[in-house]
C-alpha cells in the first residue's frame, strides 16, 4: 500500500514561514512522522507543490498509484473548486489536514472545497496532525 501526502503552496517553506503559525518544524520533519506512522505496514510518499495544476495530476497519478490520500491543499483549500472535482475521482480515504487551527483564523480560512470530499478533517495540531491522518488512512484501509 502507498500513501500520498500532498502539500500545497508555500509549505516547502515549512519550518521558516510564520513560525508563530506553522511551528519550526520542516516538510522533511513531517515525511519522517509520516514514515514512523506508516510503521512498515504502508510506505508514504510526500509531495509538495506550488502549482494547483501539479497538485491535480499527483491526484489523478493516486489512482493508479495510492491506497490512500492526505492533503494539505493551504491556500488553495479556500479556493479550489479543480482539487475537489480532482478528489472526487479517486476512491480511496483521503484526510485533509491544517496544521493551523483555521476556524480561528480569519473568515476566508473557515470555508474549505476540499471538506466536500474530505472523509476527515484535522486542524490545529501543528505537524502532529499528518501523523494522524495517517495513522487514520491505515486504519480505514484496514477495515
Ligand atoms: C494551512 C492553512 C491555510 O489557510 C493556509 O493558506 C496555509 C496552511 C495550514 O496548514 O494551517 O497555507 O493549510
Amino acid at each position: 500500500n502507498q500513501i500520498y501526502i500532498l502539500n500545497g503552496p508555500n509549505l516547502n517553506l515549512l519550518g521558516k514561514r510564520e513560525p508563530d503559525i506553522y511551528g519550526t518544524a520542516t516538510l522533511d520533519d513531517v515525511e519522517a512522522l509520516c514514515n514512523d506512522a506508516c510503521a512498515g505496514r504502508a510506505s508514504c510518499t510526500l509531495l509538495q507543490s506550488n502549482h494547483e495544476g501539479q497538485l491535480i495530476d499527483w491526484i489523478h497519478q493516486a489512482t493508479e498509484q495510492a491506497a490512500g490520500i492526505v492533503i494539505n491543499p493551504a491556500a488553495f483549500t479556500h479556493t479550489s473548486v479543480a482539487l475537489l472535482d480532482a478528489l472526487n475521482t479517486f476512491d480511496g480515504p483521503v484526510i485533509e489536514v491544517h496544521i493551523s487551527q483555521v476556524h480561528k483564523r480569519e473568515e476566508f480560512r473557515h470555508i474549505s472545497y476540499v471538506s466536500k470530499r474530505a472523509d476527515a478533517v484535522i486542524a490545529g495540531m501543528g505537524v502532529a496532525g499528518y501523523a494522524a491522518a495517517t495513522r487514520h488512512i491505515l486504519s480505514l484501509l484496514d477495515a
